[in-house]
């Protein structure tokens, strides 16, 4: 039925404490400006509280013939305390009304989902630092290239995630703006006071063109943009756990928690949440796609279009909110196998690119050094032999310039230790990083809470 169709309010009810308090600045405002009166606005206040009560314990009515979550909180208010209720949608329109409170509501889910990221940092800097002695391949086109530690590996996903949160921080600045008192598009003719609404609401400051302001759902776009590439973050360390815990790598182990069993193959441990998130990119960047496309091409001002930016939303924020704390615990339970990893890095070659720095620091042209290590590497595979198990005698006979120093740069850890500038793998970088991060983190953490308590 057409009801059922235009109706919002079973998805927009999840917005009715912001509505709510978005009601009671409203109203305390149009009292201050003697638009209402004192006894209409107590009425207002006491009735939109008891309301809030009924919502928080589950027995409040939600009615489909009442549209969204607007009327039906102000037909109940009518409901409550009589004439006076009817007179809090004075000087107010549903336009300016959800853009509030849709932007109320995502500023919090912002600082939620920025603790949350700012903890999944956390651990990944407390592996880093526990593992930077762990030898692993460094992968190009998934084949062994160079050798790595994985608390290195690690914190190139700390990195990813920091940028995710410094993307939400900087969206939050352009969502903590508040459209109220743009009413329907074009504004209102009582002499209402917006700066005194947005301080009570503790908005940074006002939209400050009313047809805008109603209209655009770009702060929407750029949040689930910024929650979608950290949605493609996650896919990507979900892939690697994937391939890590598979019985070829055998890299790591996770808790049995995170994984089930095959009803058919009983030797089998599944990574599943790790292939849930990386699927559940899915919907997220499935949103983004939606909300673009929703707002494209719509005309000023407000259209009935933007109801739908909401399901795509709400669904963004929680897949990446219960991602996030997931993970927080994941990453926690991760247990590297540093032999296996070492044995896989070990068979690749890893080192020839230092046997090519060596060459060259005997002066030998890059190029040329290349092709001389070309050769062998060549060498080694066909007589199965590792780098440094090839005799000196042999190598000199490939290249006269080489001496026994060689093979302290072609050992695992002399490479991975001989990158030791800044964001290179040594170990001793590696500790210098997650000390710099432990400090910032904590620091984002301290703004967030300051956020938070001015609410
Ligand atoms: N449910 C609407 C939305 O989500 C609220 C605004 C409706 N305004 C209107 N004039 N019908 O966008």
């Amino acid at each position: 039925t057409v009801q059922k169709y235009t109706a919002s309010v079973e998805f927009d009810k999840k917005l009715a404490i912001y509505d709510i308090q978005a009601s009671q600045a409203h109203a305390e405002m149009l009292q201050h400006k003697k638009i209402i009166s004192s006894s209409d606005f107590k009425k207002i206040r006491n009735g939109l509280h008891k309301i809030k009560k009924e919502i928080e314990k589950g027995n409040f009515k939600w009615s489909i013939a009442l549209e969204d979550v607007h009327l039906n909180i102000e037909n109940r208010l009518t409901q409550l305390i009589g004439d006076s209720g009817k007179k809090l949608h004075t000087a107010r329109s549903r336009n300016d009304q959800i853009a509030t409170d849709l932007r109320l509501y995502l500023r919090d889910q912002i600082d939620e989902i920025r603790l949350k990221i700012a903890l999944l940092r956390m651990e990944f800097v407390k592996k880093a630092e526990l593992h930077c002695d762990i030898i692993m391949p460094g992968l190009t086109h998934l084949q062994v290239a160079q050798p790595i530690n994985f608390g290195h590996h690690l914190l190139a996903y700390e990195a990813m995630f920091a940028r995710d949160d410094e993307r939400l921080a900087d969206a939050r600045k352009r969502v903590n703006r508040m459209p109220l008192g743009s009413a329907a598009l074009a504004g209102t003719g009582f002499p209402i006071d917006r700066n005194r609404v947005a301080k009570n609401l503790k908005f940074d400051s006002l939209c400050e063109n009313s047809m805008d302001a109603v209209s655009d759902r770009d702060f929407v776009i750029e949040v689930t943009s910024s929650l979608a590439l950290t949605m493609v973050h996650f896919s990507r360390i979900s892939e690697e756990i994937v391939l890590w815990m598979s019985s070829n790598f055998n890299f790591i182990t996770i808790s049995d928690k995170f994984c089930t069993g095959s009803s058919i193959m009983p030797q089998k441990k599944n990574p599943d949440v790790p292939e849930l998130a990386r699927g559940k990119t899915a919907r997220v960047v499935g949103s983004l796609v939606t909300l673009l496309t929703l707002m494209k091409s719509q005309p000023l001002a407000y259209n009935k279009d933007n109801q739908e930016d909401k399901e795509p939303l709400f669904d963004a924020v929680e897949t990446v909110s219960n991602t996030t704390k997931i993970f927080i615990e994941l990453i926690a339970n991760i247990r590297p196998n540093p032999k296996e990893m070492r044995d896989a890095a070990l068979k690749g070659y890893p080192t020839a690119t230092d046997l090519a720095d060596y060459l060259v620091n005997k002066k030998i042209p890059f190029r040329d050094a290349h092709e001389i290590v070309s050769k062998i590497v060549s060498f080694a595979i066909e007589k199965n032999l590792l780098l440094n198990e090839i005799p000196l005698l042999t190598l000199q006979k490939l290249c006269p310039v080489i001496d026994q120093k060689i093979f302290k740069f072609i050992n695992l850890k002399g490479s991975v230790d001989s990158r030791k500038h800044i964001g290179g793998t040594s170990s001793k970088q590696v500790l210098k990083q997650a000390k710099k991060l432990n400090l910032e983190i904590s620091k984002t953490i301290t703004e967030i809470e300051k956020f938070k308590t001015q609410k």
